[in-house]
């Protein structure tokens, strides 16, 4: 993840325990049948407005057709040392994110697992002062800011949480953080972690703990690694670099593989064609592999700013070329987007929300998407 987005950050939920801030009718039917859990499809959701101030959607991932999407991942929230955790720019709860948490409650009723990460790029969130405070010297550091965490991921339903770590935290630390979250939300909620892939070969890392050791201690609790195949930390131009990960004891259908969506997003882009090549030999050597993740959802290629989904559509094809999949919109989800859709954009980005707004249209045509 990384990079020079400092702005938006999300999350996600899933489960009847999922609460939003206004009236939620039930949503939409689920896919006919769930999608087997591998290969997965994994999608990053970061940059949640664009540059007018309007949500982006996300739905397209599950209305747009031949979309295997798995997982969907809200982020970045972070913790602020002294303050309380934000996503991107502001708290979870802001009017600013009513769109984000409405639609996610879709997604999930999909099918698709929506899950949280904390960490990326902005530092704080894994410091000794925060959740990497000593075990045993002073927990009431570890208890304050863990419990912001935990109280975001019940309030929104999340079904799961990536751990990216991109600072330096000790081994005791990432293995109490993983065990507490097993403890509190229990094996049907997903914990997964975003390591840099040389990171799983004993090569260049940026958590400072030694993965294989976390595997050996705590691996049960964890789902899988969205490894980052990018940015000078290993390649899919070649199988090489998850060749030297497997070839390092690591089992490949828990490794996934993360890629940049598009070459504004990082370093080493590569082309679908040889994403599909590369792809088909890992999956012809070891039987199956963990999935693909994409960094990030609103730019990626080749659709860009303007149809985001084409990414996703193309990474189905190469993970699933047989497969059609297909999502239940009714009326009365759709109504319930719009008025979130509303709330985020009048409370998010207006002060003292008056009746000249009450006409404002959203600029995802929702009733467009009623197929029920
Ligand atoms: C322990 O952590 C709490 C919460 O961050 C802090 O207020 C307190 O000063 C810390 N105590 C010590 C001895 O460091
Ligand atoms: C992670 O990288 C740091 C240097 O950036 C190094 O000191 C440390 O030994 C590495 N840890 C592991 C487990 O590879
Ligand atoms: C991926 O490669 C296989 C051959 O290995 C080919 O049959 C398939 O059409 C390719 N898929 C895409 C989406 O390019
Ligand atoms: C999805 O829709 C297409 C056409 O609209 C249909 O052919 C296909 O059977 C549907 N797939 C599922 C899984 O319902």
């Amino acid at each position: 993840m990384r990079l020079q987005y400092a702005w938006f950050t999300l999350l996600h939920f899933l489960s009847p325990s999922f609460s939003l801030p206004l009236q939620v009718p039930p949503t939409t039917s689920p896919r006919s049948s769930p999608l087997p859990d591998l290969p997965r499809l994994v999608i990053y959701y970061q940059t949640t407005h664009d540059s007018l101030g309007n949500p982006i959607s996300m739905l397209p991932l599950v209305t747009e057709k031949n979309i295997a999407l798995t997982h969907l991942i809200i982020c970045s929230l972070h913790i602020n040392p002294g303050s309380t955790i934000h996503l991107n720019d502001h708290p979870p709860s802001d009017p600013h994110f009513t769109t984000l948490w409405a639609e996610a409650r879709v997604l999930a009723d999909a099918g698709v697992r929506v899950m949280g990460m904390i960490g990326g790029a902005a530092p704080g969130s894994f410091t000794a002062q925060t959740l990497d405070a000593p075990p045993g010297s002073n927990s009431t550091a570890f208890e304050h800011y863990y419990g912001q965490l935990r109280d975001v991921i019940r309030t929104y339903g999340l079904g799961g949480l990536d751990l990216d770590v991109e600072q330096s935290m000790s081994q005791a630390g990432i293995t109490r953080l993983v065990e507490r979250l097993y403890a509190d939300f229990g094996p049907g909620f997903v914990v997964t972690l975003a390591p840099v892939a040389s990171a799983l070969e004993n090569g260049g890392n940026l958590s400072g703990f030694d993965y294989g050791d976390l595997e050996a201690a705590a691996g049960d609790e964890i789902g899988f690694y969205n490894a980052q195949f990018y940015n000078g930390f290993g390649s899919m131009a070649s199988t090489a670099a998850f060749d030297g990960v497997v070839a390092n004891g690591w089992e490949a259908e828990k490794i996934v593989v993360g890629q940049i969506t598009t070459p504004d997003n990082g370093g080493q882009y590569v082309s679908f064609d040889v994403l599909n090549r590369t792809i088909g030999e890992l999956r012809g050597r070891y039987g199956e592999i963990g999935g693909i993740m994409g960094w990030e959802y609103f730019n990626s290629q080749p659709g860009g700013t303007a149809e985001p989904w084409e990414w996703a559509q193309r990474m189905t094809e190469i993970l699933r070329p047989e497969g059609t999949f297909n999502l239940t919109v009714t009326r009365e989800t759709a109504e319930m987007l719009e008025g979130a859709w509303r709330r985020s954009v009048l409370g998010g980005s207006v002060q003292g929300v008056g009746g000249q707004y009450t006409g404002v249209l959203p600029d995802v045509d929702y009733m467009a998407m009623v197929n029920s």
